[in-house]
């Protein structure tokens, strides 16, 4: 929706200054509509509504209901930060959005400041609230960073199952705009069932066939919550995703370097069928196992320096969909 953003997550913004995608390259709704129509003509029948923030993005209710109308999507799903949920979630649900995902890495407000540089915790609890109440599926995402807030598995998972929420907890990554990570701050996927199985006892792995990038566990007394372990234990090989940025660029992975641009055809007039056939070309080569080859690799360090993403903001996480 938009490479902009009202927080500056330590885990994908942490720099002082960003170089933000020229306006004018900023796909309209219709252009949206448009492309994901070309996406849903070939098989596509999820989608999901990231930036950056997608709700600084003003009247986003329209552009969910202009994809609500396509009835191929049998998915249209949403990940925030929160921020501004409480002020617009009844909007997007009588929109015709059908889930929405929070990030919410602490309880604590003083570490969600230091964690964001923003003082608006309370204001994410009221979106969480707000969606809640508006009666939407919720799923709360945790990136774990050892030393940051590590010690809040418990609190969080707590806080979901009083408000309705399964929590994912999300391995630290590597990916582009993360140029604080290191090895050290990454809480394994192992640590962190190690961790709860101490608390809470024997912790059953679900056995699920899917695409979903979370593997789902469940705790003793019978709630449920997801672990994505993206860096340590990566599921390259049944994902089916891809990401398009707010300036119509399309990414078979989150690593990729390099995007498809689908802007220039989509303004120079390709129909729908056209574009499709491009889209259809371009999946049926794709080779790409980001992670995986992150994983193999033995000296590990963070995918891309600053200043070439100052270079390229395309290469930011917060560009393609953190
Ligand atoms: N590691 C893991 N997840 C990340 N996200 C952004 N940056 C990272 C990172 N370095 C994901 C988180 C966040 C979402 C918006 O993007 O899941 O909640
Ligand atoms: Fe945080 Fe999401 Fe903003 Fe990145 S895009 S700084 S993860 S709220």
């Amino acid at each position: 929706m938009t490479d902009r953003c009202n927080l500056r997550c330590q885990y994908c913004m942490p720099e002082r200054e960003y170089v933000w995608l020229p306006r004018e390259d900023v796909l309209e709704f219709e252009e949206i509509e448009r492309l994901v129509g070309a996406f849903t003509s070939i098989g596509v029948d999820r989608v999901r509504l990231t930036g950056g923030e997608p709700l600084v993005r003003r009247e986003l209710p329209r552009l969910v209901a202009l994809l609500s109308a396509n009835g191929a999507i049998r998915d249209l799903a949403m990940t925030t930060n929160g921020v501004l949920l409480d002020e617009q979630a009844s909007a997007l649900k009588a929109a015709g959005l059908h889930r929405v995902t929070v990030s919410l890495d602490t309880m604590r407000p003083e570490r969600f400041l230091a964690l964001t540089r923003s003082d608006v915790h309370s204001r994410v609890l009221a979106g969480i609230a707000a969606a809640s109440a508006a009666g939407f599926p919720l799923k709360l995402d945790t990136v774990v960073m050892r030393g940051v807030n590590d010690d809040e598995l418990v609190p969080l998972l707590e806080f979901g199952a009083s408000v309705g929420a399964e929590v994912r907890f999300i391995e630290y990554m590597d990916v582009g705009g993360a140029t604080l990570w290191s090895r050290e701050k990454v809480l394994s996927r192992a640590e962190m069932l190690s961790r709860l199985q101490g608390v809470y006892g024997p912790i059953e792995p679900l056995l699920e066939e899917s695409s979903a990038p979370a593997e789902r566990f469940r705790l003793p007394g019978g709630r449920v919550f997801g672990i994505i372990a993206s860096t340590t234990a990566p599921f390259c090989r049944s994902c089916d995703r891809s990401r398009l940025t707010a300036d119509g660029l399309w990414y078979l992975c989150l690593y990729a370097t390099s995007g498809v641009d689908l802007r220039g055809p989509l303004r120079e007039g390709a129909s729908v069928p056209e574009l499709a056939s491009l889209l259809r070309s371009v999946w049926g080569r794709r080779a790409d196992r980001g992670a995986e080859a992150r994983l193999s690799m033995s000296a590990r360090a963070p995918l891309v320096a600053a200043g070439d993403l100052r270079r390229d903001p395309h290469l930011e996480m917060h560009t393609r969909g953190g």
